[in-house]
């Protein structure tokens, strides 16, 4: 792997889109940004090192690779593109100015507890897409017999031995669930976790575990019962495929009415959004780890309702995305956001290209088709951009993306793979200063 700048650190750049063209030809989709982050949690469980394959380079990725350093561990990125880790001895502190950068650190709570018996790091505050509290995790791991108190800033936890405990969820939370699978490993007896979330990267994560060694039944399910082991050992795994960045592409090639093939790219886990396009008129075609999107350009978006849901249902992570495709449909459809309270920054921008939506508490009314028009946005979260960056390609003229760093964070390489596909993009410095409305959203 060639050395680069970490992306973490490149909050400068803008990101110019000029649209109208559309997406036509193959991208293979990376690894799971979101499987990865717990995934290198889990190997700071072992002294014995442990070799992650298909790993994006995202900035998330990134920083948590910055952590692992700070925490003592080591990591190489190797020649054949895998990373591996080695953490003999670890530290329980997560420095502030890194844990902030990303509540995914969160993770950490329930790795140094399970593998150090401590762990102090920065809390995650609420933030743009909604309140995002972690009362579950700590409420968790307190039953698990963790001493957890919260200073202005940080939590601080204590566990001479954990013991499993039965954890009961009110609403399946996604890093909830793994870190107290996370804790639970190596935890004395049993654990058993009801109303576990069971997306992917959670199931990824207890599939990497079980390879190290632990005991995990359930998994896919919503009740997990994990018999804790007195150790773990060095494993190698490869990252599931990303079915949120090629959810994104798939969108991405139905808004711009072109053809385009996803490959490394299992459809099983996009059902519902696959369903979704194919209500609108999108053609899909399923193969042996791929699929492909088409739609004639000419040919008009049916408008489909759609509510987001925890795994199987529509994810969350997609939403935006949709939304943006629903700009181009013929009629009015209606998106409802049921898991944050909050995720609607990307319409006020969408709405400055000249989308009309309506947001009605947690409900959005999307009326199409809208001719975009290409102007100064600011992207606010990851997935937001994300939609943006749809809209961008739909729309008239060049799109100016301020914060385009966000996107950084979940999508690798964006700027090749949509060029690759006949998109007009490019990222950098700008040339001037441009007055955009923004405050630096850090953390997220
Ligand atoms: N919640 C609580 N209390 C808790 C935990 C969660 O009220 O203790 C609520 C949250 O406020 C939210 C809902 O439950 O309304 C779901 O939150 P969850 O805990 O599942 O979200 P998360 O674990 O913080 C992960 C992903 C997000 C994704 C959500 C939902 C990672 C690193 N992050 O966040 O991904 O949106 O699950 O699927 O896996 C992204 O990749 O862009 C992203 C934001």
């Amino acid at each position: 792997m060639p050395n680069r700048r970490p992306l973490h650190r490149q909050r400068d750049h803008v990101l110019y889109v000029e649209g109208g063209r559309p997406l036509v030809g193959r991208v293979c989709i990376s690894g799971s940004k979101n499987a990865s982050l717990p995934v290198m949690a889990a190997s700071l469980l072992t002294a014995e090192p442990v070799r992650l394959s298909n790993v994006p380079e995202v900035a998330d990725t990134d920083l948590m690779r910055d952590i692992i350093h700070t925490l003592g561990g080591r990591t190489r990125a190797l020649s054949d593109g895998s990373m591996s880790i080695v953490a003999r001895e670890l530290k329980s502190q997560v420095p502030e100015h890194l844990g902030r950068r990303m509540r995914a650190s969160i993770v950490l709570l329930g790795a140094l507890l399970a593998r150090t018996g401590s762990a102090r790091l920065p809390k995650p505050g609420g933030d743009e897409i909604g309140a995002r509290r972690v009362e579950q995790h700590i409420r968790g791991l307190r039953a698990m017999g963790a001493d957890i108190h919260e200073t202005r800033s940080d939590f601080v936890a204590r566990a001479r031995r954990l013991i499993g405990a039965r954890v009961v969820f009110d609403l399946p939370t996604v890093t909830g669930t793994e870190n107290i699978i996370l804790a639970a490993v190596l935890a004395e007896g049993r654990t058993e976790i009801f109303n576990a979330a069971r997306e992917p990267h959670v199931q990824d994560l207890a599939r990497f575990l079980v390879k190290m060694g632990a005991q995990i039944h359930g998994i896919g399910t919503d009740e997990l019962v994990i018999e804790g082991v007195p150790r773990l050992h060095g494993a190698e795994h490869r990252i599931i495929p990303d079915y949120l960045e090629a959810g994104t592409y798939a969108i991405a090639a139905a808004a711009t009415g072109g053809e385009v093939l996803l490959e490394c790219s299992p459809p099983e886990d996009l059902r519902q959004v696959l369903l979704k396009l194919d209500q609108a008129g999108v053609e899909i075609e399923i193969g042996e780890g791929e699929f492909a999107v088409r739609r004639h350009r000419r040919s008009a978006l049916r408008p489909v309702d759609m509510g987001t849901w925890v795994h199987p249902g529509f994810p969350t992570d997609l939403q935006a995305q949709y939304l943006a495709l629903m700009t181009q449909a013929d009629g009015e459809s209606v998106i409802s956001e049921y898991l944050f309270e909050n995720r609607y920054q990307h319409v006020p921008e969408l709405m400055r290209m000249g989308a009309r939506v309506k947001v009605e508490g947690r409900t959005c009314f999307v009326h199409g088709p809208s001719a975009l028009s290409g102007t100064d946005v600011m992207v606010p979260d990851i997935r937001s951009g994300a939609a943006l960056v749809i809209a961008a390609l739909c729309a008239r003229g060049v799109t100016e993306l301020h914060h385009a760093w966000h996107v950084d964070r979940g999508y690798q390489d964006l700027v090749g793979k949509l060029s690759a596909l006949g998109a007009r993009l490019e990222r950098r410095k700008p040339l001037r200063r441009v007055g955009t409305p923004t405050t630096d959203r850090s953390y997220e």
